[in-house]
């Protein structure tokens, strides 16, 4: 029976239809057996007019994409649950939910991509800081703040943290004046602030810059592992992996200042007990950090400290560095 899009996304297993991994030598047997033409008759419609970097990539995602079907034989009806799966994304998608990137990172893709576009960076000697996904919270317009506050606009528990250090040039190590600090995480319930009527607008969330001599401080929370909202798409489709959906504790920062390759990191907690799982894959070994117990300050019992270095357009070009130096002015 086909589905429609109020079925939930159901798969039942063939299992009459033998299994085609890549190493199982049968691809190419379910391959032969359909239309040899169909692939490059679909790539040919491509015009002399089409976009440039669609010219180029669409040919591979096209073969890619009618090889899994053909090497997998992907029924109409396997096909029209995933369809289903990307129109209830973007059906629950909006300006504080965003489904479609969910679904890209529990596969993968936003690490991958983001690995990608900064490869060459993550491969130098002396390296800029790490970059991680940005996920899908991050909100534009986050409270500017000044150094030494709190972005703890409710206090709902949780152990407060002092968050200090420095952004350095990481060619020179001279220190950058004025470089902003986006820094944003959940409350200790594991929801962002668009997520949950119980914090205000822009709870634990805040923009500080740097001072004369690099320096920036502020107050959060030591962060906690939380689940990405399993009530959709994402959800099921973890569900059917037999898979949690499971974040280590994470604060999440863009880095960015003028002439400067802007980052985008979190940083993760070393004792969470999901460090070495995340479900969207985006934990990097220089990312993980202690939180030290601290004494004697009474807005605080743990602190952090950490040191955020970033590339300077120039000698991100010099360096090989791709991304944003395409931006760069
Ligand atoms: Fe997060």
């Amino acid at each position: 029976m086909p589905m429609n899009a109020e079925e939930p996304l159901t798969l039942v297993p063939d299992e009459s239809r033998p299994s085609v991994g890549v190493d199982d030598g049968q691809k190419s047997a379910g391959a032969s057996r359909f239309n040899p033409k169909f692939t490059d008759a679909v790539i040919a419609a491509t015009g002399p007019k089409a976009n440039k970097r669609l010219a180029q990539v669409m040919p591979s995602l096209l073969r890619h994409l009618h090889d899994f079907a053909r090497e997998n034989e992907i029924t109409v009806d396997e096909w029209m649950a995933a369809v289903n799966m990307v129109n209830e994304a973007g059906r629950m998608s909006d300006e504080k939910r965003n489904e479609g990137q969910l679904l890209q990172d529990i596969l993968g893709m936003e690490t991958l991509v983001d690995e990608i576009t900064y490869t060459l960076a993550n491969e130098a000697q002396d390296q800029p800081t790490a970059t991680a996904i940005l996920g899908p919270f991050w909100r534009h317009g986050a409270p500017k703040r000044n150094l030494g506050d709190s972005i703890i606009d409710a206090d709902q528990g949780g152990d407060k943290t002092h968050m200090h250090g420095t952004v350095t040039d990481f060619t020179t190590n001279k220190p950058i004046a004025n470089a902003e600090i986006d820094v944003w995480h959940t409350a200790p319930n594991g929801l962002y602030e668009q997520q949950d009527p119980s914090q205000p607008d822009m709870n634990l969330r805040g923009r500080f810059y740097t001072d004369s001599q690099g320096r920036y401080d502020f107050i959060c929370l030591r962060p906690t592992s939380y689940p990405i909202p399993n009530d959709g798409p994402a959800g099921k489709l973890l569900g059917l992996l037999d898979r949690h959906p499971m974040r280590p504790a994470h604060i999440h920062f863009i880095i960015s200042a003028d002439g400067y390759k802007p980052v985008v990191t979190q940083i993760f907690d070393r004792k969470d007990k999901h460090i070495s799982d995340d479900t969207v894959f985006a934990v990097k070994d220089s990312l993980v950090v202690d939180f030290k117990p601290l004494e004697g300050d009474p807005r605080a019992n743990f602190e952090l400290p950490y040191d955020f270095k970033l590339a300077s357009f120039e000698e991100a070009r010099k360096s090989g560095m791709k991304g944003a130096t395409a931006v760069a002015p």
